[in-house]
């Protein structure tokens, strides 16, 4: 299968999941979930600069573009997922969205900050992604970007998928938040290792890469999620 294929199947699992997913998260049922946004949210009312402008690449069904803009910032989502992007316009008719790849969008550097919350892993190819988001970044910008922790995530979760933490490798998981039914579609999975991630983040031109390792989010296992902060 080419990348493109591979791609197409992706996005079509997180068409086929956003119905459940927007439930989850408008009902609070994501503890994870809610964590991570509490965190980004305070980085980003903390960052100086002050950040004005926030992109939120690959926003699923759009809960934190709208806490985003509740707390204030001019914040755009976007999602290659139609059915993502149909289940945020319903929920929150008071944030923007569009249908789109970070990749499709005009590179007019309006932005102060990228977000990116738990989307890298999911990407086919990580260098398109996080040259795309620099290319929409201020001078001064900030991408923030969460991760499954490339190092535990997946080895406690799936070890009978036999993962390697040396090279990348492509599975479609099972995702179930704690205490739930499993989403109907099976979702994909790019395991890479933490330095992957950097490399492609210099390579895209941000000179200064921050790691945060945060003990726990929610109630799911310790040591699960990693931030990666990457400054231009
Ligand atoms: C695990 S979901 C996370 C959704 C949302 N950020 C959240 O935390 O609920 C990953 C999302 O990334 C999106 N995505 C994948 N590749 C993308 C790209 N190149 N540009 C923008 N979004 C992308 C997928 O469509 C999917 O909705």
């Amino acid at each position: 299968m080419t990348d493109v294929q591979v791609d197409d199947q992706f996005i079509r699992a997180w068409d086929a999941n956003a119905r459940i997913r927007i439930s989850e998260l408008k009902e609070h049922r994501d503890s994870a979930y809610t964590d991570l946004s509490s965190i980004l949210i305070s980085q980003l009312k903390n960052h100086t600069p002050p950040i004005h402008s926030v992109l939120d690449a690959g926003c699923g069904v759009g809960a934190l573009t709208n806490l985003l803009h509740e707390t204030g910032f001019a914040a755009i989502g976007i999602d290659p997922s139609e059915a993502s992007i149909h289940q945020a316009r319903q929920a929150w008719p008071e944030s923007s969205f569009a249908v789109a790849r970070v990749e499709q969008m005009p590179t007019e550097r309006i932005f102060d900050a990228v977000v990116a919350n738990m989307v890298l892993h999911t990407t086919t190819s990580l260098d398109s992604f996080c040259q795309a988001t620099s290319a929409v970044l201020a001078d001064h910008g900030v991408f923030l970007a969460t991760i499954p922790h490339p190092a535990f995530y997946l080895f406690a979760k799936e070890p009978s998928l036999n993962p390697e933490y040396s090279h990348e490798q492509r599975f479609l998981i099972t995702f179930r938040i704690n205490g739930s039914e499993a989403h109907p579609r099976k979702v994909p999975y790019v395991q890479r290792t933490i330095q992957m991630y950097t490399d492609a983040l210099y390579r895209a031109g941000f000179h200064e890469i921050r790691i945060t390792e945060p003990p726990q989010v929610g109630v799911g296992r310790p040591h699960d999620v990693l931030l990666l902060q990457g400054l231009l």
